[in-house]
């Protein structure tokens, strides 16, 4: 059962009071230290966009800075760039040729340091590789690779050559692999031999085997030596290519394919409100110009920073802000492939002392793991490098935030609190950190040239609500591939085309300071993880034992909400502890560990209206051992109390 209140979390956010103002030495040196920048860009926002997207290079310049026909909008019409060429060969004229762009490290404790001319070299020899297997401007490309460089490279080799990526996370399993490319059409897949984490090999080409043994389109996978023979990976000389062997042959120079604008960058996979998940199409110019404008001024990069986003490249933090922003501001980023507690529990604290991390930006869930591990970890390390930390993914508690304030910031470093989804491409709502003053538990205010509001159901302002967008800005998603209807439904009809509807809830308070207090829809926030209910119920339907499931997202104070399944069993079956397990690794089976249900309880009916609808709210209200809200409309109102006694002698 849960012990802690599951509402507090929510409840020291309205109840939170205290103000910092920005250090007045962090102001002196800010990237944005003129207020007047929010002014001038709600002003005119296309103006505020294309003096931003102006800093990158264009080869053709864009005729109109924005075409909006609701719900479909494009930006720097006619303009044409490359995204490589902008994350690389633009750096490359100056002394930043021989600066670090990536740092790496490997779980193991391996290094590696890519300057920008060696990334250049790397991505424009692994774009002849591509060439060299048929892809093509267009083409989609799949990468299922774990955190090292050559993810980066083959991401900035398919924007070399104008192929599409489709990243999908190390962790999901071989179904959600397949479902994806082949949701995606993908003709190449990229992956490796294994990868590391906890001291152990992710067997990341078997998983791949098994996805693409039912992947029509794919043609070839190319696989990066990572672990080499202790990974035991299998070889199909008629499907597999080694990448150290291709590149090994291919040539070191390849010329950016000029892009459109508006061509098609990439797709990444998310979990809405049902269970399939949505491929978000993000294009070339206004995406890019985003994740550079944001990155230069929440993250306030410098020349000599080294910027360390502690998010997997599979993600979309990955994808804005270790890859596509830092590099097109010619930063240095740290990258890093296993996990924060091996081999011990200040792994990351060693990694900021070792390479002078001045920039991280991690997620909530983690700080508060750290919170529990104990402030020694952090204590015993030298972290006087930092001067900025950002938070992602989900709402941040107060008592984390001064937390990490005091223990990792030492009490000198701002926090940028980044609201944003994998739709919008980059951060909408975050402090600038030289001019805003931070609220722990707010993302504060909307960036510059960005139009948010909290509105009621009508769609009038409200001090509490919905979170939604009143216009458009330069890094949304343009679809949901293939399904351009489903992109219309779930973030449009709600407010008539006019609002785009985040699916977050909010509220405004006095100084009109934006408080996020999470999902209003049946998609869940685990560890800063997006998972649909439903795609989770549709796996544990899919064990044999099972008749019916429903899932919610339950309070959890480490993790945010922690998946919670109500399972009733076929007829003649046993509940059993064997049982509990098997449908538990079911589910990993079907989508990955990252769904695994926290608990599954028996029961023998789910509370259901008279129409047949679950009605999970009052199986929240169960889960979470709050009085039960109005069963009023249930079929039959005993199922529930029932259901709660159960629990409750659990
Ligand atoms: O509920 C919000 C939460 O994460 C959702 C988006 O998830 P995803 O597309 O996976 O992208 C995560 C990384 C950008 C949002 O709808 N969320 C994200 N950032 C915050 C947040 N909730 C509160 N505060 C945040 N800073």
């Amino acid at each position: 059962m849960p012990t802690e209140d599951p509402q507090s979390a929510i409840r020291a956010l309205l109840e939170e009071k205290r103000v910092f103002p920005p250090p007045k030495a962090f102001t002196d040196q800010a990237n944005a230290r003129d207020g007047a920048i929010y002014a001038e860009a709600a002003k005119d926002p296309e103006a505020f966009w294309a003096r931003m997207a102006g800093e990158l290079k264009w080869t053709k310049p864009w005729t109109k800075v924005l075409d909006w026909n609701p719900p479909h909008a494009q930006w720097f019409v006619g303009g044409q760039l490359n995204v490589s060429e902008n994350c690389l060969d633009r750096h490359l004229a100056g002394w930043r040729r021989n600066k670090a762009a990536i740092i790496w490290e490997g779980e193991p404790g391996d290094e590696r340091v890519l300057t920008y001319a060696d990334l250049h070299r790397e991505v424009s020899k692994f774009s002849n590789v591509l060439k060299g297997l048929g892809i093509g401007k267009g083409d989609r490309v799949n990468i299922y690779l774990p955190m090292i460089p050559e993810a980066a490279v083959a991401m900035l080799a398919c924007t070399r050559i104008g192929a599409v990526h489709s990243v999908v996370f190390g962790g999901f399993s071989a179904e959600s692999l397949r479902e994806r490319i082949n949701d995606a059409g993908a003709k190449l897949l990229i992956t490796a031999d294994g990868g590391w984490r906890r001291g152990k090999i992710l067997p990341l080409k078997a998983v791949a085997d098994e996805a693409v043994k039912d992947c029509p389109t794919i043609t070839k996978t190319v696989v990066v030596r990572r672990v080499g023979e202790a990974a035991g990976a299998s070889f199909d000389p008629a499907r597999d290519v080694w990448y150290h062997e291709e590149m090994a042959k291919a040539a070191l120079t390849c010329p950016p394919e000029p892009m459109d604008a508006e061509d098609m960058l990439y797709v990444l996979y998310t979990s809405g409100s049902t269970g399939k998940p949505k491929g978000i199409v993000h294009t070339t110019g206004g995406y890019l110009t985003h994740v550079y404008a944001t990155t230069k001024l929440i993250f306030d990069l410098k020349e000599e920073d080294v910027f360390w986003c502690t998010a997997d490249v599979g993600w979309v933090t990955g994808h804005s802000y270790i890859v596509y922003g830092p590099l097109a501001n010619g930063a240095t980023v740290l990258m890093y492939e296993g996990s924060p507690d091996f081999p011990d529990k200040d792994r990351f604290w060693r990694i900021v002392e070792k390479y002078r991390v001045t920039i991280f930006y991690t997620a909530p869930t983690a700080i508060r793991t750290f919170m529990r591990w104990g402030e020694s970890y952090p204590a015993g390390r030298d972290l006087s490098s930092l001067r900025l930390l950002g938070t992602v993914g989900e709402p941040i508690n107060p008592e984390a935030w001064m937390w990490y304030q005091e223990h990792i910031g030492r009490k000198k470093c701002p926090i940028v609190d980044t609201w944003w989804q994998t739709e919008t491409g980059g951060i909408l709502i975050a402090p600038l950190p030289g001019l805003t003053a931070t609220k722990p538990g707010s993302a504060t205010l909307a960036f510059p040239g960005i139009s948010a509001e909290v509105v009621n159901d009508a769609g009038d302002p409200a001090a509490a609500g919905y979170l939604v967008l009143t216009k458009p800005w330069p890094g949304m998603l343009r679809t949901i591939l293939n399904d351009d209807k489903r992109y219309q439904q779930t973030y449009w009809d709600r407010y008539r085309g006019v609002f785009y509807f985040t699916g977050d809830g909010a509220k405004r308070d006095e100084d009109g300071f934006f408080w996020l207090l999470g999902r209003v829809d049946d998609v869940m926030n685990v560890s800063g993880h997006r998972i649909s209910t439903m795609e989770v119920e549709s796996a544990l339907v899919d064990h044999p034992a099972v008749a019916e499931a429903a899932v919610i997202g339950r309070a959890d104070e480490m993790k945010g909400q922690a998946v919670s399944a109500f399972v009733t069993l076929k007829a003649h079956i046993q509940p059993s502890d064997e049982l509990l397990k098997e449908i538990k690794a079911h589910v990993v089976k079907k989508i990955g560990a990252l769904a695994r249900p926290e608990d599954i309880f028996f029961t023998s009916e789910l509370p259901k209206t008279r129409s047949g609808k679950i009605m999970r709210r009052l199986l929240r209200d169960v889960a979470e051992g709050r009085v039960l809200g109005d069963t009023t409309t249930l079929a039959d109102p005993g199922v529930v109390a029932q259901l709660k006694r159960q629990y409750e002698e659990k």
